[in-house]
């Protein structure tokens, strides 16, 4: 069997953990190269013997089998779009993007014109099965919560009066519907995103953001309940060596997806 080709949108902690990965899997092993902005940064860091290609003509020219975006919205307005268009599978990590109904209705409109198809990637979150399960209940009451210590919110707390780093109590930066939440904060809520998408909707699933002093890392509640039951869910996330923003399980969450997209055994 021929090695499977891979092309990874970004070059940042999350795509390096991935490509990491890969390079060393074997049997029958990854082709890999990586779609950068031209001029990117991080070029330098790619690893010696992957391509680097700046546009979708390259990404063409080397007949992926797999897109991965883990690169940030900006990606999956320019560059998800060019992928999905060839008519390739593009598993996208920043789902937060997919809160603007125009892009989103448009990405699935040109992945159905072109046979490519938007995988989302569960990330950070876990129990994404449950939620689709249960997303056409007519007695669904879905939220998430965010809780997360004060470095992570400083601009915010301060622009509501607090100062970080005499914060003693829990504080609620944000009460809403998923939309509104994935808006005002893009870079922090790919998760609620993912909730969304997989559940009831972006307008139907709520979301609290909360910063709390006692909190150490990233911690993610979800809650959820129905005719069919209830379900609640508590993952708290280390943050990735290289990039204290992202969360360490991200790229083998992205991983584990590869692994199903190339399954003769998929869990549904
Ligand atoms: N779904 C989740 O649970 C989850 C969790 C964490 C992060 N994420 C997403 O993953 C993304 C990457 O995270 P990271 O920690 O690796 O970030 P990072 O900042 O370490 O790396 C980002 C990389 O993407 C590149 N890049 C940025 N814009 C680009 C573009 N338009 N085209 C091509 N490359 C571009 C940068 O040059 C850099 O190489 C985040 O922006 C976030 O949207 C998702």
């Amino acid at each position: 069997m021929s090695a499977r080709r891979v092309v990874l949108i970004g070059y940042g902690a999350i795509a390096a953990d991935i490509a990491a990965a890969l390079l060393a899997a074997r049997d029958p092993g990854y082709a890999l190269a990586v779609l950068l902005r031209p001029g990117s940064a991080s070029a330098k860091r790619v690893p010696e013997g992957v391509p680097i290609l700046n546009d979708s003509d390259a990404v063409a020219a080397f007949a992926p089998d797999l897109v991965i975006e883990a690169a940030g919205h900006g990606a999956v307005r320019e560059s998800v779009p060019g992928c999905l268009a060839l008519g390739l599978p593009v598993l996208i990590s920043s789902i937060g993007a997919l809160h603007d109904e125009a892009l989103y209705a448009d990405l699935v409109a040109t992945a159905r014109r072109g046979g490519g198809r938007l995988l989302l990637a569960s990330g950070a979150l876990g129990g994404l099965d449950y939620v689709r399960a249960v997303r056409h209940a007519s007695q669904l009451d879905l939220r998430y919560e965010s809780r997360k210590p004060p470095a992570a919110w400083s601009s915010e707390l301060r622009a509501l009066g607090h100062d970080p780093a005499a914060l003693s109590r829990p504080v609620t930066l944000f009460s809403g519907t998923a939309r509104e939440a994935a808006a005002r904060y893009p870079q922090n809520l790919n998760v609620a995103a993912a909730l969304a998408l997989a559940g009831p909707g972006f307008e139907a699933t709520g979301v609290d953001v909360v910063c709390d002093p006692a909190a150490t890392g990233n911690t993610h509640v979800v809650r959820a309940s129905s005719e069919f039951g209830t379900m609640s869910l508590e993952i708290a996330n280390r943050p990735s060596p290289s990039n204290p923003k992202s969360s360490w399980i991200v790229a083998q969450a992205i991983l584990a997806a590869v692994d199903q997209h190339f399954s003769p055994v998929v869990m549904m």
